[in-house]
This record gives C-alpha cells, structure tokens and sequence, in this order.
C-alpha cells in the first residue's frame, strides 16, 4: 500500500521540534524521492556538460540525456511531437512567456479572460500585459470555490475574447476546474485556452492532445522533481508564432548586425544554457511515477482528501474553505478565534507542515472572503495518520487557546 511510496523519501523519516515530521504542504513542493536525487547525483558525477554546444562526450551525453527528457515529457503530457515541450525555469516562467509572446494579439478592444482562483503567476502576467496594451482584463468568478461554465460562456459570448487562462486545480481550494471544457468553449468563440498545470500534473494528469488544451504549464518541483525547472506545452503551430520574450544563445538561426532571425522549436523558447539537471531530474520523477504505479497513487490521495475533509469539517471550530464539485490534494481552513499564521506555528512546534496565507492567489481569497487561510495538501507519500496528526495538532491548540 501507500508505505511502499513512503520509503523513497527518507526526509519523511526526520523529526522536527522533537516530533515526527508531518509534511503536509505538498502544493508549494513536493518532495524528492531517493531514485530522483540519486540521477540528479549521477548526471554531476558522471555526465555534466553543456547541452547543443560540444561534440565531445561528455556534451554529447548531457545533450542525449536531455532530448531524452524532453521525449519522455511528451510522451508523458500526450504532446502530439517532443517539439512542442519547451523547457521552462518553472509554471512561473511559462506563464510568462505565454502572456509576453502573445502580446501582438491583445489589442484594444479584445479581452483576456482569466478566473479568480488563479495563482497570481496566471493572474498578473495577464493583468499587466492587458492594461500595456489597452485590452479588457474580465474576471472569471467563482462561488464557495466553484466555477460555472454557463458565467464563462457568458463572458465570451460578450467579449471579443482572445485568450481564456485558468488553473487546472486550485491552490487554495482544491477545486478541479473542467479544462477540457473551458478550451472546447474557448475555441468555440475563436479563444487560445492556457491552463497552469503546477497544482494539477501530479494529483489529475494531462492528456495535451485529447484535452485540447493550447498551452500548459507546469512545474518539476510539485511532481516529485527538482525546483527551478519546467514546462510549457503549446500546440506546435502556435508554439511556431509564439513571439520568443527571452533571447540569447542557442535560439537563434543568424545573427546580422541589423538583424537576428530565429531557430526552430523547441529551441527558440529556450535562450541560454537550460536547467540540464533540473530537466534530468524532472524525467527520473517521471519514470518515479510510472514505475510506481500513478493511477494507484492518485486513487490513495483521493481517498486522503475526502478523509481530511470529513476530519477537518468534523472538528470543533474548524471551517474548511470552498466546496468544490470536484477536490484535488488541497484543502484550506480556519481556525476559530487564531490566525491562520498562528495555526501553522502551533503546527509546526508539533512537527506538521503546513502553509499559512494568501497562498499567492489574493483574488481566490477575496472571493472565499478572507484574508488568509491554513492549507494542508496531500502527496502520494502521505497516510491517514499524517491527516490525524494534523486534526490531532489543531484539537490541541484549540485547548491551548482556551476555545
Ligand atoms: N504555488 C505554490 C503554493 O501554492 C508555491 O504554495
């Protein structure tokens, strides 16, 4: 059962202020199993190159380890070719890239859409680049953590839309958002459909192909894999007319004194010396997970969810956050007469990791009407007791504070 993940990740066995870990704050990282970090190892032992720019050995190798990667990826994600996985430093900067290289098609008069459970990465970058060009920036609202698909259509039915980029999953909330049909609704009305994958590629998975989705983002770091590394995904013709934001060598074709011209994909995304470890430790979290059995995995972080939220919902003076149709690994709450930043101290001194906060996604809180929340989120790793440890943490300082 879920003991045998748990072996991999022997940090699970430290303890903290003199208690058993207790990590339970999965959505801002995961962590590493031993068969990730002992590549990473192995890659700095023994293959560490350059990548594109040598023909000896070593680069030669870091080079095949690195295309290697990117097929794996692809075939991970249910990209149609390799090409259309672009090696990122993270969901950040994917975003990023997406909103700057579509700037041409924000113009006065068009919209962006985006909803209010985006993580400012997919918020900010659209917020800005719409006030920049002079285009409408609409909100996409949801109530109690939930999105309806009817308000959507709405919007598009009213705006000359040109790009509609929402979260997959919620790192507040949990909520599962339908993806596959916001990029069929999109499309409909002639929209780019973006999703930010980081909370989802882990607990849901992607299929790029049959979801329709235009262009994904994701991170290593919430899948098991290193930080500092990540993906977009874009559909290959439009990965060729994404506008490069970020020059340097290796995307290039020539370089004239008036003028440079630009390489093919996936290189033209991809200026300077990439995050080859990163990118070699992202494909050893891969092959972690299919070894491993992910469908099983993904069974057991369900039933962890549901299980915390019945705890959480059961408990004295605990108000869970947002009440989702569909819930993923994450669920946010209050406790009665504490902050949340108190709660996650408290927690802490009892060894159980959570986050306290905004979580990055203000908007998401504003709709939920708080100003911060305590989340516990879920990996594959995690067991009931590691939930009870948390119900039990909180009974505790309930008492503490006399409540
Ligand atoms: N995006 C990460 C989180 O939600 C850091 O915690």
């Amino acid at each position: 059962m879920a003991g045998k993940w748990r072996r991999d990740f022997e940090i699970l066995d430290d303890t903290v202020h003199g208690h058993a870990l207790v990590y339970l704050d999965n959505a801002a990282t995961t962590q590493m199993p031993r068969q990730v970090r002992d590549r990473i190892a192995g890659y700095y032992a023994h293959e560490h190159a350059n990548v594109h720019r040598g023909v000896h050995y070593l680069s030669e190798r870091a080079t095949g380890a690195l295309e290697r990667a990117r097929s794996h990826v692809s075939a991970f994600i249910g990209a149609a070719h390799p090409e259309e996985v672009v090696f990122t430093d993270g969901a950040t900067d994917s975003l990023n890239m997406v909103a700057r290289g579509l700037s041409d098609i924000i113009e006065p008069g068009t919209a962006v859409v985006v909803s209010d459970l985006e993580h400012h990465s997919n918020f900010v970058p659209w917020q800005r680049l719409c006030a920049e060009r002079g285009a409408e920036f609409l909100i996409w609202r949801s109530h109690d953590g939930r999105l309806s698909l009817s308000e959507l259509e709405a919007l598009l039915a009213g705006h000359t839309v040109k790009v509609v980029a929402v979260t997959q999953v919620s790192n507040v909330t949990g909520t599962v958002v339908p993806v596959t049909d916001v990029a069929a609704l999109a499309h409909r009305f002639g929209s780019i459909a973006v999703a930010d994958g980081a909370q989802g590629i882990l607990h849901e998975g992607m299929d790029a192909s049959a979801s329709g989705i235009d262009l994904y983002a994701f991170s290593a770091h919430k899948m098991l894999g290193p930080t500092g590394t990540g993906v977009l995904y874009g559909r290959r013709d439009l990965l060729e007319s994404l506008a490069p934001s970020r020059f340097g060598g290796g995307m290039v074709g020539t370089v004239g004194d008036s003028e440079t011209t630009f390489g093919a994909l996936p290189y033209r995304l991809e200026a300077g010396t990439p995050n080859i470890s990163g990118i070699i430790g992202l494909d050893a979290a891969i092959s972690y997970l299919e070894e491993n059995g992910l469908d099983e995995m993904r069974a057991h972080e369900r039933e962890l969810t549901a299980y915390a939220v019945e705890r959480l919902e059961a408990l004295d003076g605990v108000a869970v956050l947002g009440h989702p149709e569909l819930r993923s690994s994450i669920v946010s709450f209050e406790l009665a007469g504490a902050s949340a930043f108190d709660v996650a101290f408290m927690l802490d001194k009892l060894g159980v990791a959570v986050r306290s906060g905004h979580h990055c996604a203000q908007p998401a809180l504003r709709s939920l009407g708080v100003d911060s929340t305590v989340r516990a989120s879920v990996a594959p790793y995690n067991e009931k007791d590691d939930i009870d440890a948390l119900c039990d943490g909180l009974a505790r300082i309930r008492k503490m504070l006399g409540s």
